[in-house]
């Protein structure tokens, strides 16, 4: 039990690392990406994730342009002994609103860590990732730079995103990394190549971001151009949008047949399906599905308790191989585009 009364166990983030909640919670479209946000709604999806047992809470610096870490900051002030915080730097933002730079280099790495604890209103950031890799900065510049703020006191666990097994096992020699945070689900399974065995080799804990398929394995949409507003980076995505949509649509028949069969929701099997895969690898994993409701949140927690058949797991398997359209606008923002 938790010391909220409830049953979510917990897991660890990395050989010694702090323990966490099975599951965690996305903060991202609390401020930016998926359209308009209420945001009472979601300061109470944030105190009932708590109360679930949930512990690790996820932002970045980019998310909103440094609002998201703004957000947070008061309820990270009320809670700050009971919650692991992640935070993470790398994507530089401009003006152009359709701009994405990397920069690994030790001199931005110094500055974001101060903009981000200045934002969250802490002295230390529990896990800090590097949320994109710029291959032209060697490992031993960018995480050299990472391990030289564990030593100072500002951050206490490294993490990386979107990074191969090689760069994994690369950047984990110059400095442990408590986690890799990718992007894992029923539809996107390009870190099973080489990422999610290093993990397992290493003892680093994997952390699937998007494992709802960012909303769209849910059921909760099913073209984004056609229903999301303007705002919302989903309708850039190809796999989301018109053709590319409607076949994927089609996807998720045997995923709405488990739900019913065991009483549970799509996004309920989806959740369940990343922690079982996980096993197979032998790998300690945490989701953070992202969610700015309160109901959708116990709905999410409620999935570490369902267990699914190995005849349900083999339904499962062959569907992200069939999904049509990529899961980025440019694929060179993922680690895939490296493992070609
Ligand atoms: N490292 C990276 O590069 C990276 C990239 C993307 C995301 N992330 C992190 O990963 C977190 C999660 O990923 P994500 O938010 O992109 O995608 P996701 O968790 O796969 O899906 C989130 C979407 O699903 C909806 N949703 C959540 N629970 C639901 C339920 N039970 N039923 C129906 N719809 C539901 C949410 O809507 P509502 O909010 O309206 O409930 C939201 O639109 C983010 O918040 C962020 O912290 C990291």
């Amino acid at each position: 039990m938790t010391e909220h009364g409830t049953t979510l166990e917990q897991a660890e983030l990395g050989k010694g690392g702090p323990l966490v909640g099975v599951q965690g919670l996305g903060c991202m479209g609390m401020s930016e990406f998926y359209g308009d946000t209420d945001e009472a709604a979601a300061r109470e999806t944030l105190d009932a994730a708590l109360a679930a047992g949930v512990t690790l809470f996820d932002t970045a610096d980019v998310y909103g342009r440094g609002r998201n870490e703004e957000f947070l900051a008061p309820f990270v002030a009320a809670h700050r002994d009971e919650i692991t915080l992640a935070t993470k730097f790398a994507i530089e933002r401009t003006d152009d609103p359709q701009y994405r730079g990397v920069r690994n280099d030790r001199g931005y790495i110094r500055e974001a860590v101060e903009a981000s604890l200045r934002r969250l209103g802490v002295d230390v950031i529990d896990l800090y990732y590097m949320h994109r890799r710029d291959p032209a900065v060697p490992f031993a510049e960018s995480v050299g730079a990472m391990a030289e703020l564990v030593s100072e006191g500002k951050v206490r666990h490294l993490g990386l995103s979107e990074v191969t097994g090689a760069e994994l096992r690369e950047a984990h020699a110059v400095h442990p990394i408590a986690a890799l945070q990718s992007e894992w689900s029923l539809f996107s399974r390009d870190v099973e190549r080489s990422a999610v065995g290093a993990a397992a080799e290493l003892g680093v804990a994997f952390v699937p971001y998007s494992p709802l398929g960012r909303g769209f394995l849910t059921g909760s949409f099913a073209d984004a151009s056609a229903e999301l507003s303007q705002n919302d980076f989903r309708r850039h995505q190809p796999r989301f949008n018109g053709d590319n949509a409607k076949a994927n649509a089609e996807l998720l028949v045997p995923v709405r047949e488990i739900a019913a069969q065991h009483g549970a929701s799509p996004a309920q099997i989806a959740l369940a399906w990343v922690q079982q895969r996980a096993q197979v690898h032998g790998l300690t994993v945490v989701p953070i599905p992202g969610t700015r409701k309160p109901g959708r949140l116990l709905e999410n927690t409620g999935a570490t308790r369902i267990t699914l058949t190995q005849a349900e797991l083999d339904l499962l398997e062959p569907i992200a191989a069939q999904v049509a359209g990529n899961r980025y606008p440019d694929m060179s923002f993922t680690s895939a585009a490296r493992e070609a």
